[in-house]
């Protein structure tokens, strides 16, 4: 992947994630250091949807680095407020900086800008479509709480059809050989196209529920309905309300169970499970650092 873009989680071949595994331990190490090989380097973040962790860890994992950040603040903040256009703004970002990290609520908006770019683009999430940095993240937390990722039984709960996280991972955890259960309500159900997809390539075992079961999980990967991209937005209130994950729900559940979630969460997990042995996102958010740390040396060619 080096000096390459890094636009979905098919773009990597399993070395290429054990690669960056060792790479972020690395990063790890050396967050608060002295070094800073990517001094006079300047990574641009362009996010056209609202972003907390992508955003701030990506800026957070440039600077550790020794590089520096320019940030497109908002659109209304810009030219395209006067009509320019996405691929006017993106050769213009290419002309400034090494690496663009862009999030936008398109599908396909992240591979259009790396036609479009010379320097390496990675994708922050392109609407329901893909988060390739936020799977490389969830599968490196997965394999250093579990010490392993293949013949894990994995839970994938939440709006499956919206959720990009989702579809990402689902690609990540068959190419590790874990076993997944889709875990959704009615309706919002993973893209047949995609279970499919993940079934050929990797010959995993997918089983699919709308009842929220977690017993015999080892990882229950939870998300939030994604609201914003339901055309209804009673619809997704309702279907929030009846898909919870409440204290009840964590009887009869192993013992080791992990709870993750890319966060932002909502309602979907009750907020006395934060103080649970189980939850464990706060610290998934954390590894951000490390795991965007060792993506940004990749593309820029620099590990
Ligand atoms: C996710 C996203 O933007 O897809 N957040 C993230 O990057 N950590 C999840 C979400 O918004 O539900």
């Amino acid at each position: 992947m080096n000096g390459k873009d890094l636009i979905s989680i098919r773009d990597l071949e399993r070395k290429d994630i054990e690669g960056l595994f060792s790479l972020a331990e690395k990063m790890e190490g050396e967050i608060g250091g002295e070094k800073s090989p990517l001094k006079n380097r300047i990574i641009a973040t362009l996010f056209f949807e609202p972003s907390t962790r992508t955003r701030l860890s990506f800026q957070a994992a440039a600077q550790r680095l020794g590089a520096s950040v320019i940030n497109f603040e908002s659109v209304a903040l810009t030219s395209m407020a006067k009509g320019e256009t996405f691929v006017d703004t993106i050769k213009i970002v290419d002309g400034y900086a090494d690496l663009l990290v862009i999030r936008h609520s398109l599908e396909g908006s992240a591979r259009l800008a790396a036609n479009v770019a010379k320097h390496p683009v990675a994708n922050g999430g392109d609407g329901g479509n893909q988060h390739p940095t936020q799977t490389l993240i969830d599968l490196y937390t997965i394999r250093k709480v579990k010490k392993k990722l293949d013949g894990l039984c994995v839970h994938l709960v939440g709006d499956l059809k919206y959720a990009r996280t989702m579809r990402s991972l689902l690609y990540g955890l068959g190419m590790f050989g874990a076993d997944v259960t889709l875990v959704s309500p009615k309706g919002l159900e993973m893209d047949k196209g995609v279970v499919d997809e993940a079934k050929t390539l990797f010959s995993m075992k997918i089983k699919q529920t709308n009842e929220l079961d977690l017993k015999g999980a080892d990882v229950a990967y939870v998300c939030r309905i994604q609201k914003e991209r339901f055309a209804d937005p009673y619809e997704a209130e309702k279907l929030q309300k009846e898909f919870k994950i409440t204290e009840e729900q964590l009887k009869g559940v192993k013992e080791d169970l992990v709870i993750l979630h890319p966060l932002p969460k909502i309602d979907e997990i009750d907020p006395a499970i934060d103080n649970s042995k189980h939850a464990t996102y706060f610290e998934q958010a954390k590894l951000g650092v490390p795991m965007r740390m060792a993506i940004i040396m990749k593309l820029l060619g620099r590990a």
